[in-house]
């Protein structure tokens, strides 16, 4: 048994307003709860959340939660964890709660990113998704979040940690030796690579829409409230996503996609790929369009 999504994340942001208006007014995510310390909860899905948006200032990512889908997978990650010689902490009732979880465990990997893994994880049952401006869904629920692209001061470390730890299975390699990362039908929950231009871990969050319009519609959304684009649409060529990019509050990109394929893993060949795009993705320089 192993991990079967990346069920939610954490950003530490400088600029909470602003994010506030960039995920309910752009991305579509409505916010579900107000935390005592200031954290702003976005939902993607019947969960209670997908996201956290922690006023901790860091404009990063501070840690993302994978979802087991039973407490016994939850223990065989966490006894591989433990004789990699990683420390392994047991949640308390309040962190559990903090996360809307009901239980996990957490260890920090080669990068320094927290992980926790989780089994448990709150619906609303009550309140059917509604999404904050006009649009339909996002492609969430058993396929998790969407996937984070992350830079790793150590690639080979970081595709161990996730392939032999947490128990992922490699996509593919894209240009430079970044590689690619499922654990479900989604192509890639988290990819790893040597990326120069840090320190900050996070590349880019990607998030996935179901229809074509609504992948239209948002870039037409971005344009009218201005939020900075840094890709047109293109395609690329692992995933075969269709996506735009756009600057977050934080700095980090967010891609808003459409379309990739799937991975089924009986008949998944691995390959490698070339820099560039099928089409598209053609960068626009930061402040360009202001
Ligand atoms: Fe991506």
């Amino acid at each position: 048994m192993d991990i079967t999504q990346l069920g939610y994340i954490g950003l530490g942001v400088s600029d909470l307003p602003a994010w506030e208006r960039f995920a309910t007014e752009f991305v579509g995510t409505p916010i579900s709860e107000r935390g005592a310390d200031g954290t702003l909860y976005l939902r993607m899905d019947e969960y209670h959340h997908r996201i956290a948006l922690v006023p901790s200032g860091e404009d990063d990512l501070l840690y993302a939660g994978w979802m087991v889908p039973n407490p016994a997978a939850l223990e065989c990650v966490a006894k591989r964890l433990c004789e990699a010689g990683l420390a392994v902490e047991e949640s308390t009732p309040e962190q559990a709660r903090q996360r809307h979880v009901r239980r996990f465990i957490a260890a920090t990997d080669t990068s320094g990113l927290r992980h926790e893994v989780y089994v448990g994880g709150y619906v609303l049952p009550r309140s059917p998704f509604q999404a904050s401006r006009p649009m339909v869904s996002f492609k969430a629920d058993d396929y998790g979040l969407g996937h984070v692209v992350l830079r790793v001061p150590d690639q080979k470390a970081a595709e161990a940690f996730y392939t032999n730890l947490l128990g992922l299975r490699l996509t593919d390699y894209g240009s430079g030796r970044i590689a690619f990362l499922h654990c479900n039908r989604r192509h890639h929950s988290v990819a790893v690579g040597e990326v120069p231009g840090g320190p900050k871990c996070l590349i880019h969050l990607m998030l996935e829409v179901n229809t074509l319009d609504e992948l239209g519609t948002a870039y037409d959304v971005a344009e009218q409230r201005g939020v900075p684009l840094l890709k047109t649409i293109g395609k690329h060529p692992n995933d075969h996503m269709v996506s735009f990019y756009v600057e977050t509050p934080s700095g980090f990109e967010l891609e808003y996609g459409f379309g990739a394929r799937e991975v089924d893993d009986a008949t998944w060949v691995l390959q490698s790929y070339e820099r560039g795009d099928v089409w598209g993705h053609k960068p626009i320089a930061r402040g360009a369009a202001d």
